[in-house]
C-alpha cells in the first residue's frame, strides 16, 4: 500500500550544502547565516525591518510585550487558529478576547467591532492556510469606533491605537488586494516550522510595517536586542579577539536563531519561487478535481482576489458532521493517506474552555471545524499520488454520504 505523508520537509541538495557549509564554518549559532536569511528576506518582503526568531510564537510573545501589556489588558484573537495565537498574549501577560471567523476561515470584521473596549491592545489576524485576512477593514473599524482606548506606556500612545498584527504563520509569499503577506499589518510574524511552507525545522520572523510616527531602526534595534538577552554584542562579536566586554541594555528574552538553522532557510529561500509553484501546481489539480462536486465548496468560492501560499488545500465538507469527516479521515488512514484538521476552535480545548469560552459562541468556526480535512499539499507529491489522494477521497464521501 502506498504511504502518503501529510506535510515532509522540501530538502534540496541546496539545503543540504548551505547546512553542510554551517556545519563546518566554525560557527553555528546566530551570525553571517542569520544575517544573510535577514538581509534575504527584507528584500523578498520589501521591508528593512525583519528579526528572524526562534519561533512564531516567541516572535508573538515579543511583539505583544513591546505593547506593554498588564493583567486585564485584551488581545482580540480568531476562535479558528492554532492555540499559539492565543497563548502568545497569555505569556506576553494579556488576556485573549476570542472571536467568530467568517466563511473563509478569518477573522470576522463585525466580531472584533462587538468585541472592541478601552482595554484592546491588539487585534490579531490569522492568515489560514496562506490565505491572509483582510486587514483593511480591521484599521478602519478601529478608526470609526469612537472608543476611547486606553494607552499605557510609549510605543502605545504613539500608536494611539490597538496594534493590528497578522499571524502570517502560513503566508509568506501570500498576496491580497495585491498587497503582500508583511505588509497588511502593523507587525506581522512568520513561522519557519518544520511543516511551513519555508522551513528552518524551527524559527520565525518579525516583520515591522508600523507608522511614520515610529523611529523604524531604533525599534528596529529594540526588537533585536530584545531577541538575544537586552545584550550589546552577540557571541560571534564577543568571540572576536579583545571584543568580550558586553553590556546588558533590556530586560531580553532568549529567543535568538542560530545559523545553522537560519542556513536551512537561507537556501529555502532562494528556491521559494519554485517551492511556491510546486505546491501551487497540487492546489490547482485538487481544485479542478472538486470543482463541480456538489458535496464540497472549493478555496476558490470562498477566497476571493488575492493569491494564497498554498500552505493548506482546505477540503470543505458541505454541511458534515463532525463524526462522518471523522469517517473519512480513517478511511483515508487506512489507504495510507495522512490527511489533518486545521484547526480544532480554540474553545474547544480544555485551556480555553476553563478560562470560561463556549463552543455555541462560534457557530461559523465550529461548523468549518467539523466539516473540513486539510489534504496533503507539499513539493514532491508526485501526480500519481495526488490522483491516488483524489480517488480515495471519493470514494470515502461517496461512501460516507450513501
Ligand atoms: C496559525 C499558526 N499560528 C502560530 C503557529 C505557531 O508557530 P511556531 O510553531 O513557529 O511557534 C502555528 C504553527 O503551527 C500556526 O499554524
Amino acid at each position: 500500500m502506498k504511504k502518503i505523508p501529510f506535510s515532509p520537509p522540501f530538502i534540496s541538495q541546496s539545503v543540504i550544502d548551505e547546512v553542510n557549509q554551517t556545519l563546518e564554518s566554525g560557527w553555528i549559532t546566530t551570525g553571517p547565516k542569520v544575517k544573510a536569511f535577514e538581509e534575504a528576506l527584507a528584500l523578498r518582503l520589501g521591508i528593512k525591518e525583519v528579526i528572524p526568531v526562534n519561533s512564531w510564537t516567541s516572535g508573538a510573545i515579543l511583539t505583544l510585550k513591546w505593547l506593554n501589556l498588564k493583567e486585564d489588558d485584551e488581545v482580540i484573537v480568531p476562535a479558528y487558529t492554532y492555540a499559539a495565537s492565543a497563548l502568545a498574549v497569555i505569556h506576553a501577560g494579556g488576556r485573549p478576547v476570542i472571536v467568530d471567523v467568517m466563511d473563509d476561515f478569518s477573522i470576522d470584521p463585525e466580531e472584533i467591532r462587538k468585541a472592541l473596549t478601552p482595554k484592546t491592545k491588539a487585534i490579531m489576524g490569522v492568515d489560514y492556510g496562506g490565505w491572509p485576512a483582510d486587514y483593511k477593514p480591521i484599521y478602519q473599524l478601529v478608526e470609526e469606533s469612537g472608543i476611547n482606548f486606553e494607552m499605557r506606556g510609549e510605543n502605545q500612545q504613539r500608536l494611539g491605537r490597538p496594534l493590528i498584527m497578522a499571524d502570517a504563520a502560513h503566508s509568506i509569499g501570500a498576496e491580497r488586494n495585491g498587497v503582500d503577506a508583511g505588509k497588511m499589518a502593523d507587525i506581522s510574524v512568520f513561522s519557519f516550522h518544520a511543516v511551513k511552507n519555508l522551513t528552518t525545522a524551527e524559527g520565525g520572523a518579525i516583520v515591522l510595517n508600523l507608522p511614520d510616527d515610529f523611529d523604524k531602526q531604533e525599534t528596529h534595534r529594540w526588537f533585536k536586542l530584545m531577541t538575544l538577552n537586552g545584550q550589546t554584542k552577540n557571541a560571534l562579536e564577543k568571540s572576536q579577539g579583545g571584543n568580550w566586554k558586553y553590556d546588558i541594555v533590556l530586560p531580553g528574552l532568549k529567543i535568538n536563531l542560530p545559523d545553522v538553522l537560519a542556513a536551512i532557510g537561507l537556501a529555502q529561500l532562494n528556491e521559494y519561487d519554485h517551492i511556491l509553484s510546486m505546491r501551487k501546481e497540487i492546489f490547482q489539480r485538487y481544485l479542478d478535481f472538486f470543482r463541480g462536486k456538489v458535496w464540497t465548496i472549493t478555496p476558490e468560492d470562498i477566497w476571493k482576489n488575492g493569491t494564497p501560499s498554498y500552505h493548506l488545500y482546505p477540503l470543505r465538507l458541505k454541511d458534515f458532521k463532525e463524526s462522518q469527516r471523522d469517517q473519512i479521515v480513517d478511511q483515508l488512514t487506512e489507504k495510507g493517506i495522512a490527511s489533518n484538521v486545521h484547526f480544532i476552535p480554540l474553545p474547544r480545548l480544555s485551556l480555553f474552555r476553563e478560562m470560561g469560552f463556549r463552543i455555541e459562541d462560534y457557530p461559523v468556526a465550529d461548523q468549518l471545524y467539523q466539516s473540513m480535512i486539510s489534504l496533503p499539499i507539499y513539493p514532491g507529491l508526485t501526480r500519481e499520488d495526488q490522483e491516488y489522494v483524489l480517488e480515495h477521497i471519493e470514494a470515502a464521501v461517496l461512501k460516507v454520504l450513501s
